[in-house]
């Protein structure tokens, strides 16, 4: 056996009911037995003296089995890597064989406050009492996190750059080792606060981009300037952060589909996500000029993966939720049978600009709201709260869903949408694909 032993990316190694979910940092997920996980830590703390690895817990065949795989996922190297990398190896206990020991992605609300009035945005009309969170308690949910062994934080809803605290506290995920990714409207990018950002460890940004042009993007986007938003990507991308561009569907931008996929391939920003549009917030009003149909949606996923079976070679990952084409496909594959579908309530969990829990953002209601951070630990909410226990209980869901051979695959799929609708959890998802 190789005496040194290291590991060639950033990693998260968590140890969780299903077994010890290894997490590098570039997206890959990997689970090895339970036994493993003093294995992971023990070469986590000492990379260069492998050997001394105590055989009394593993047999040595075990240890060189679970090594062959590691390596051959490129996981581990037996050569000293040229940029030190960081593991953290976190083992909270398991409360639950439904959920993750503590969310593996935090969203974070961090001001209701913007500068657009985009046409179907899911904010509430104001009756707000503040503005923002005090830093301190978000500093005490940062540690918290980091403790935790929280993967990515993520700062959106409202307009993150209006947070006037936004730069000491990602200097402070930066230096307590958090991963953090930005949803922005991108118009408060100017160069100073680019500059900014890369100063406070900013590696990963999201900016909506809801049309292709300037009609369609400022007709959505109330307020915004569409050479504006250019310019400021541009920018970004000389900054070397990694952007991935998000567009909801609706009407008004869904058959420009592949003039937005142009403009991001001519930006070269790294990911396009593609989100449907959820029936809440400005929604209400605009609903009639807005929600596709099923079928409309459908149309637009196929001209995706036509883009993409003719377009193999292109950098870019386009991201959408292909069980709306192929209902049997994996989308968190890593999560045991029954657990794929939705990560809300088992892998992540969404806190308002009053530092309230709830399983999602789209679900913010009143009714299913988990307590508040400044009650209780995030461990606690997430491990206590009625709403986290009933969601990831669902036994059943009326109508259409039944003995549905699917099920596995999409456990119930999108309940936000189906609460949004039908104002009840256990009612089938709207964009549900089989029963339609
Ligand atoms: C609420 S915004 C907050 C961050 C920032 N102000 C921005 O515009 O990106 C976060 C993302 O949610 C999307 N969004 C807003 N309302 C939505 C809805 N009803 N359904 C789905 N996504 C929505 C926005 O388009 C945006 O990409």
């Amino acid at each position: 056996m190789n005496n040194k032993i290291f590991f060639q990316r950033d990693s998260l190694i968590r140890r969780e009911h299903f077994g010890t979910l290894v997490l590098t940092l570039d997206g890959k997920r990997f689970v090895v037995e339970d036994k493993y996980f003093p294995l992971l830590q023990f070469i986590a703390l000492n990379p260069d003296d492998a050997l001394s690895i105590p055989l009394w817990t593993l047999k040595e065949a075990d240890i060189i089995k679970c090594l062959d795989s590691l390596y051959e996922k490129s996981i581990i190297t037996y050569e000293k890597p040229s940029i030190q990398t960081k593991v953290r190896c976190i083992d909270n206990g398991i409360f639950s064989s439904d959920a993750l020991s503590f969310p593996r992605t935090v969203y974070w609300e961090s001001t209701w406050k913007c500068n657009f009035r985009c046409i179907h945005c899911y904010s509430q009309p104001s009756n707000h009492f503040f503005d923002w969170i005090d830093l301190a308690v978000m500093k005490k949910l940062v540690d918290e996190m980091v403790l935790n062994g929280v993967e990515f934080f993520n700062i959106g809803w409202g307009e993150p750059l209006l947070y006037p605290h936004i730069f000491p506290l990602l200097e402070y995920c930066k230096n307590a080792w958090l991963m953090v990714e930005m949803t922005t409207n991108g118009s408060l990018l100017s160069t100073k606060n680019i500059q900014r950002l890369e100063e406070s460890g900013l590696h990963f940004i999201q900016v909506s981009l809801d049309g292709a042009c300037k009609n369609t993007y400022e007709k959505i986007r109330i307020g915004a300037r569409f050479d504006v938003l250019l310019w400021n990507l541009q920018a970004l991308k000389k900054a070397g952060i990694v952007i991935s561009i998000n567009t909801v569907l609706m009407k008004p931008n869904a058959w420009e589909i592949l003039d937005i996929l142009q403009v991001c391939e001519e930006l070269w920003v790294s990911f396009f996500k593609i989100s449907p549009l959820m029936e809440t917030g400005r929604w209400g009003t605009n609903k009639q000029m807005l929600q596709l149909d099923l079928k409309e949606l459908k149309s637009v996923y196929e001209t995706l993966v036509d883009y993409q079976k003719k377009h193999q070679n292109t950098p870019l990952k386009i991201i959408f939720n292909r069980n709306l084409l192929k209902p049997s496909i994996k989308n968190l594959s890593w999560m045991p049978q029954g657990h794929y579908g939705c990560p809300a309530w088992r892998t992540t969990c969404w806190i308002d600009s009053y530092g309230n829990v709830y399983p999602c953002s789209y679900m913010n209601n009143q009714s299913l709201l988990c307590w508040n951070i400044q009650q209780k630990t995030l461990k606690e909410i997430w491990s206590q709260s009625h709403i986290f226990d009933q969601l990831r209980n669902l036994s059943s869901i009326k109508w259409a869903c039944g003995d549905c051979e699917y099920l596995d695959f999409c456990a119930w799929w999108c309940r936000a949408s189906a609460y949004l609708r039908f104002g009840t959890l256990d009612a089938s998802d709207p964009l549900c694909v089989v029963h339609q």
